[in-house]
């Protein structure tokens, strides 16, 4: 069953959707966050010391707000709740590793966000060695959704990772459709390949602009949708009828499709 995750940095947003999807009979599984939606929550109080502070004690005050803020959401949602490194191009495997081992100790329902580039695999190879939890997120394409799930089967080849969560791969539609392509194909390719193929990550669908979105995904089952408050508070008041009638097609229908990929058969 399609679980739901609220993606927001502000912990009075999770008790208020938390609320809201219990009033109509639905649950508010876990949470995504991430440094540019904590930030947003941060602001305010920490407007004055970025000014006077240098950058170095910013990051690390934010990174500790960054806790509190998770830590808060961690007892609102009974699931998990994803934190992200900070990265940019420059950020290497090692200072993602480091940041992750720190992320990690916070709770153990904490799932570590990490950019899909050639760094971050880096990283990720140390971490599920370490048996920690991934959601690998900025996914665009069927070849990244791929290449994560080969990287993951190498991994549990080593031997087996008990987790309580499988890892996550977090494809971006609404950046996809920012760009007039249909975002919802990859998640939609995804899921088929999980049916057929050996593919143990979770799909978490993701950088979700819309009820039509939230649609299509539990259509196709996917595993885990994560959703802003206002796309929620639109999905939860639709009565069962309205829900079954929303018309999923047609925002997307100018959008370039993607073509179907077959991947090689590859042997882990
Ligand atoms: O969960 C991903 C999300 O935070 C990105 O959403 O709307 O910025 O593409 P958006």
């Amino acid at each position: 069953m399609t679980q739901f995750l609220l993606d927001s940095g502000d912990p009075d947003e999770y008790r208020a959707i938390a609320t809201l999807a219990k009033q109509h009979q639905e649950v508010l599984f876990g949470a995504t966050t991430n440094p540019t939606l904590i930030a947003k929550k941060l602001l305010g109080p920490l407007r004055q010391s970025v000014s006077e502070a240098s950058t170095k004690v910013t990051q690390e005050k934010a990174f500790e707000l960054q806790k509190q803020i998770v830590l808060e959401i961690i007892n609102i949602v009974p699931g998990p709740v994803s934190a992200e490194v900070y990265a940019d191009e420059k950020t290497t495997a090692n200072e993602m590793i480091s940041q992750a081992r720190e992320i990690t100790k916070w709770h153990q329902r904490v799932v570590i966000k990490l950019p899909t580039t050639i760094e971050a695999f880096k990283a990720r190879t140390v971490l599920r060695r370490e048996k920690i939890p991934i959601n690998n997120t900025l996914v665009f394409s069927q070849q990244q959704v791929l290449a994560i799930n080969l990287h993951e089967q190498l991994i549990q080849k080593e031997g087996p990772i008990e987790n309580e969560w499988q890892p996550f791969i977090s494809p971006f539609v609404g950046r996809l459709d920012d760009i007039n392509i249909d975002g919802m194909a990859v998640v939609e390719w995804a899921m088929r390949q999980k049916r057929t193929h050996n593919f143990t990550p979770l799909i978490l669908l993701a950088s979700v602009r819309r009820a039509e979105h939230i649609k299509r995904g539990l259509d196709f089952e996917v595993d885990l949708i994560t959703a802003p408050a206002k796309v929620y508070q639109e999905w939860f008041t639709l009565t069962n009828e309205q829900k079954q009638v929303v018309d999923a097609k047609s925002y997307a229908s100018n959008f370039k499709p993607i073509d179907y990929w077959e991947p090689p058969r590859c042997t882990v």
